[in-house]
């Protein structure tokens, strides 16, 4: 899916302001950007994108609050994934480990370019 060119640059500035150390992880992520993206469009049962909106993913669902507002931590992402939020359900054992880190990976960095 062809990005806006706005994101694009949001993420380039994100980039820059995190400095060198990212930018040596950044091989690494471009793959778990990929896999997270599906895990939050698709992979997971039911997708996150049913429940949330976040642009990166083309996602509007309103059930649950827009994460490109909330702009949750990474531990705060992990949490929710695993261990579930109110109606929102737990990922244990439907996620592999590798899919909910990729994942929240994936909002993470989306949302806050850090
Ligand atoms: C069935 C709807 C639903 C699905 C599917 C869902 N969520 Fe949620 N999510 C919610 C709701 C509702 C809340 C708010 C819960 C509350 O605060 O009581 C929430 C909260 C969150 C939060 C904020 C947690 C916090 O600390 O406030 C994050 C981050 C999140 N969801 C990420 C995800 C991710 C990633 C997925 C997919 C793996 C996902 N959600 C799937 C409904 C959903």
């Amino acid at each position: 899916m062809a990005r806006p060119r706005a994101d694009g640059d949001r993420g380039v500035r994100g980039l820059r302001r995190s400095g060198p150390a990212l930018l040596l992880a950044l091989p690494a992520m471009a793959g778990a950007d990929d896999l997270g993206r599906e895990v939050f469009t698709a992979k997971a049962t039911p997708p996150c994108a049913v429940c949330h909106t976040l642009a990166a993913a083309g996602a509007t669902g309103e059930v649950g609050p827009s994460l490109d507002e909330l702009k949750p931590t990474r531990s705060q992402i992990l949490e929710a994934v695993r261990s579930g939020v109110g109606v929102m359900p737990r990922y244990t054992g439907l996620l592999t480990e590798e899919q909910i880190r990729a994942v929240a990976d994936f909002v993470h960095e989306s949302t806050s370019g850090n």
